[in-house]
């Protein structure tokens, strides 16, 4: 049986705004995080995952609601006495200490006794791969390096939870991805249960077991990076994850069937998934990704609109193709180059047909 590491429950966060009243920068926010997840929280800046992650730290307290850390109410308790720790995107490392005292601080502060800090130091900086830099000073380490030494250091205590709030977000790229993987696969060795705050869609799916997308303080799914992305339950999600097109229309059948029809912009009927409960006639969108519609190959019977090539743009590994429908609504089309011999499909200004499954097609309502 699984158990609950963190437990949010009806949480609000308010804080005061300029006006003179309250804002909700957490709003009515609950979910559950399992023993051993990685599991990140996912929006655009202000969407209030930092202050999330700092109710269950204890550096805020919930205005209203409750937050379990291993079934127990921890809603009031202050930050030393919740056994869970954070690691800031400043990594915060004392220059003028070594690798190993900065690692080894916490302990000391504790009374631990020298050779079990030592022991423990180096149990710590050997899961980080950091063995060989115990002696160094922070400001001879690379980025990456100095995240591991903050990594370390918050795993030393043996938390029941790690928080990560952006901590590779001072990373270039190259760096930011190597570390990564790392970090999800020192997750995996640990066992530690992982919460993690991006606003890095690509991070995000990256790295995680569950992720939770969140706008404006509200949380709006929860799934596996599969779920979100195959199937977002409102627009901003399939927005904010990955590239995806839009067609707004009407639906012709009743939603929730196995396929419902969507009446859409040119009389375009188009079959998709989704909308249970609703009637004939309600307003909604249809979300298909890009590399899920085709070009020139009948795959199906149903969606195969035929339509104009305005532009494409040739990534290596992928055709991007903006193809205007006979209906007059653009699709944008993301077509593998796996054929050698063939290393685009159609041309500026061709007459083409495109196709999707009904099945990769979303039926939206907000
Ligand atoms: N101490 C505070 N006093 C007043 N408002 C605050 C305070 N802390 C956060 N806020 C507001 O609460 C909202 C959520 O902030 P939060 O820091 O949680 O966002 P975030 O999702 O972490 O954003 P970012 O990606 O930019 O770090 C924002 O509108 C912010 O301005
Ligand atoms: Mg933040």
């Amino acid at each position: 049986m699984t158990t609950n590491a963190v437990e949010m429950l009806d949480i609000v966060k308010q804080f005061p705004n300029p006006a003179g009243g309250l804002v909700n920068a957490v709003d009515h926010v609950s979910f559950a995080v399992q023993d051993g997840e990685f599991f990140s929280m996912l929006g655009p800046s202000g969407c209030g995952k930092t202050t999330s992650l700092r109710m269950i730290a204890g550096f805020e307290y919930p205005t209203f609601g409750r937050i379990l850390l291993h079934g127990k109410d921890i809603g009031q308790t202050p930050p030393y006495q919740r056994n869970v720790n954070t690691v800031f995107q400043q990594y915060a490392l004392f220059p003028h200490m070594s690798v190993g005292q900065n690692v080894g601080f916490g302990l000391e502060m504790k009374g631990v006794e020298k050779l079990e800090i030592e022991r423990r130091v180096g149990e710590a900086l050997d899961m980080v791969r950091l063995s060989a830099m115990e002696k160094r000073k922070p400001s001879q380490l690379s980025g990456g390096q100095q995240q591991r030494v903050a990594v370390a250091r918050a795993l030393i205590n043996r938390p029941e939870v790690l928080l990560l709030d952006e901590p590779l977000g001072a990373l270039d790229l190259k760096l930011r991805k190597e570390m990564q993987l790392e970090l999800k696969t020192l997750q995996r060795e640990v066992g530690i249960t992982f919460i993690y705050v991006t606003h890095d869609q690509e991070e995000a799916m990256t790295m995680s077991d569950r992720i939770m997308v969140m706008n404006h303080g509200k949380a709006l799914q929860l799934g596996t990076p599969a779920e979100v992305y195959e199937r977002p339950n409102s627009r901003f999600v399939a927005d904010f994850i990955g590239e995806t097109n839009f067609m707004e229309g009407r639906l012709k059948t009743p939603g929730g069937g196995a396929v419902v029809e969507v009446e859409c912009a040119g009389g375009l009927g188009v079959h998709a998934v989704g909308g249970a409960g609703l009637p004939v006639g309600a307003p909604v969108t249809v979300a298909v990704r890009p590399e899920r519609v085709a070009i020139n190959r009948s795959f199906e019977n149903v969606n195969c609109f035929a339509g104009t090539v305005l532009d494409l743009v040739y990534i290596g590994t992928d055709t991007y193709y903006n193809v205007r429908l006979d209906g007059g609504q653009v699709l944008r089309v993301r077509e593998q180059n796996a054929d050698p011999t063939q290393r685009t499909i159609a041309a500026v200004g061709d007459k083409v047909q495109v196709t999707l499954k009904a099945e990769s097609a979303v039926v939206l309502v907000e």
